[in-house]
């Protein structure tokens, strides 16, 4: 009987047993953090700064910086709203012949290519590889002007690593004057000499190649096709 008793009981004392096992630690636990808790909220100013690292704080901050970092690449992909709202440089009369004005307009708008053609139109260099290919001597930039207008406004794809750099579509950096005067510019520079690119031309373009679906670019080897298709 007595056996009987103790069976019946030990099962009651192990599971009081088990609950002691795990309220102690528990309750002390409790008590380290309630204590570390006062030690942390007393302490104040210093330690106030370690919560704040893992604490919402955190979360404004990063806001804050995406924020701010937003606009550099909106303008290097997308550099409608900076460049189309500058202020337009000079009302260059250009005839056809090539106008000091427009070699001046178009070595300020040329900003915009120098970032990976480089300022001396050579290519700026990545390491050991360049951005971008030299203009001198380009076919594409020297030969039929709707070419080198079809390259700015629509950017040229990257099919390969022979370049750092992608050219991305900067027609809406540059309104019909200044895609103009740039083409203009690097065509009779570096050694380059090619008739002028007129403003009537680029808009003549801007206004052809507007159906040309390549938001990655122009395919290098579609570039005479599709001239040739617009003509
Ligand atoms: C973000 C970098 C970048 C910018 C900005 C840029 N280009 Fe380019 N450009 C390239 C790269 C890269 C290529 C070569 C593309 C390829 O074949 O992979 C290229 C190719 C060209 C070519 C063809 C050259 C050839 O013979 O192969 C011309 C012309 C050209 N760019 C003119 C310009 C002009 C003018 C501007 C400014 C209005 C400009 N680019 C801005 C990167 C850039």
């Amino acid at each position: 009987m007595s056996d009987e008793n103790q069976d019946s009981k030990n099962p009651i004392l192990s599971a009081i047993g088990t609950i002691f096992i795990f309220l102690v630690p528990a309750a002390l636990i409790v008590m380290l953090g309630i204590v570390g808790a006062a030690f942390l909220g007393g302490t104040g100013v210093e330690v106030a700064e370690k919560p704040e690292e893992t604490a919402p704080p955190a979360a404004p901050a990063t806001v804050a910086a995406t924020t701010e970092t937003d606009p550099a690449p909106t303008e290097a992909t997308a550099p409608a709203e900076g460049g189309a709202a500058a202020e337009t440089a000079a009302a260059a009369p250009a005839a056809g012949g090539i106008d000091p004005a427009v070699m001046e307009l178009g070595k300020a708008s040329y900003m915009t290519c120098a970032a990976c053609h480089g300022p001396d139109g050579q290519g700026l260099k990545a390491g050991p590889m360049l951005m971008a290919p030299s203009l001198t001597g380009s076919e594409l930039l020297l030969g039929d002007p709707d070419q080198a207008l079809l390259i700015i406004l629509k950017g040229i794809a990257k099919e390969n690593m022979d370049f750092m750099g992608m050219m991305a579509s900067l027609g809406a950096a540059l309104d019909d004057e200044k895609l103009a005067a740039v083409l203009t510019y690097t065509r009779n520079s570096w050694g380059n000499s090619a008739p002028a690119i007129t403003k009537e031309q680029a808009a003549a373009a801007r206004a052809k190649f507007a159906d040309v679906e390549a938001p990655a670019g122009v395919s290098r080897a579609k570039i005479k096709e599709i001239v040739d298709a617009h003509k």
